[in-house]
């Protein structure tokens, strides 16, 4: 079954240790226990989203998700939390196999950290020179990330990045493609570039082992394409980090937020520092909100362009089955 996607993901599997080279990227507050168990259990690749959890809730995560699993799975960090260090060590004591560096360019040292404890460490890299350089200096694969996906992205399009990344890398390198990624079709059109693998989040943020909030997985049902947009910015001065999701009343507060902010930054009612920190703010807490409350109006529902291609609540291993039917029929066209 699945000879051709299967050859063709032949080096990612043997990079990951699953079955499929198909991870389920790391998606803060749905990435936990069960849905991470669940991906690596159906012969894709789990990762857990540590996001802002203390080292303590990391430690409890990763052993709770063994309890649930003995397949491998990885744990991704954000390299600007401020305990990075110790959440590195909590990974280095549970023997985590893979560590996904997320959110900027890894601090001196991390890489190295991760490495001591035989992990294999995978990298983002917005940029072709960037990602010679964090392969050079010790990175064991690379994943590119484009602008279609759901959560904080980058400005190029995931087929444009495709075009420019895997020509000069894949043949030395491990590199998964992410990124509005909703059938096999599409992975199969990437392994055929030469990708090692592929990342998804959106397409399983609401299959039913996910704890996501059932508000949460119905707005994602009823959602098309056009509806996970990204963040705008109103003001040169008050910088926003582009996250894409599905726009909602917390989406247009934002928008009046940024205008509040900038009169009263030109009436000198306060200063640049303060009046960015309120922007900063402002999502903040929003995708727990979203996720695990289930507040669709004000929280931040982050999701992919491929939103549109989630239509019910599916088990993981029906949509995995499905995506790797799907890539095979189209490798044998
Ligand atoms: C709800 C949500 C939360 C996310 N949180 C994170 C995160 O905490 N860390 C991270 O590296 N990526 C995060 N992502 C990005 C995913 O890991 C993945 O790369 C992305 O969803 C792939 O694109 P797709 O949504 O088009 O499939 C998030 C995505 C979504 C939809």
């Amino acid at each position: 079954m699945h000879d051709k996607t299967r050859a063709l993901m032949q080096r990612g599997t043997a990079f990951l240790g699953s079955e499929y080279a198909v991870l389920c990227g790391a998606m803060s507050w749905v990435s936990e226990r069960n849905l991470v168990s669940a991906i690596s259990n159906a012969g894709g690749f789990g990762v857990i989203a540590c996001g802002a959890m203390t080292p303590d809730l990391l430690d409890a995560e990763i052993a709770a998700t063994k309890a649930l699993t003995s397949k491998p799975f990885g744990v991704n960090l954000i390299t600007m939390h401020p305990m990075l260090f110790d959440l590195i060590a909590v990974c280095a004591q549970h023997q985590v196999s893979h560590v996904v560096l997320a959110g900027g360019i890894p601090p001196k040292g991390s890489v190295d950290a991760i490495k001591a404890f035989g992990a294999k460490v995978l990298v983002f890299a917005p940029t072709l020179a960037l990602a010679k350089k964090l392969l050079r200096s010790g990175a064991d694969a690379l994943v590119i990330e484009g602008s279609e996906a759901g959560g904080h992205i980058g400005p190029v399009a995931t087929s444009v990045l495709a075009q420019e990344f895997l020509p000069e890398l894949a043949a030395e390198h491990v590199v998964f493609v992410a990124g509005g990624i909703g059938r096999g079709d599409m992975i199969a059109a990437y392994l055929d570039m030469g990708a090692s693998g592929v990342q998804l989040g959106t397409r399983f943020a609401c299959a039913t082992e996910s704890i996501a909030h059932p508000a949460f997985k119905k707005a994602f049902f009823r959602a098309n394409a056009r509806d996970a947009i990204t963040s705008v910015q109103v003001d040169p001065r008050l910088p926003v980090i582009p996250v894409r999701a599905l726009k909602n009343k917390g989406t247009e507060q934002f928008t009046a937020k940024q205008i509040e902010v900038a009169k009263l930054l030109d009436a000198g009612t306060v200063d640049m520092g303060e009046a960015q920190l309120q922007i900063e703010h402002f999502w903040a807490g929003a995708l727990r909100r979203a996720v695990i409350d289930g507040d669709v109006e004000s929280g931040s529902m982050m999701a992919g362009q491929s939103v549109g291609m989630v239509t019910a609540e599916e088990p993981v291993a029906e949509i995995m089955a499905q995506l790797m039917d799907q890539s095979e029929a189209a490798l044998a066209r």
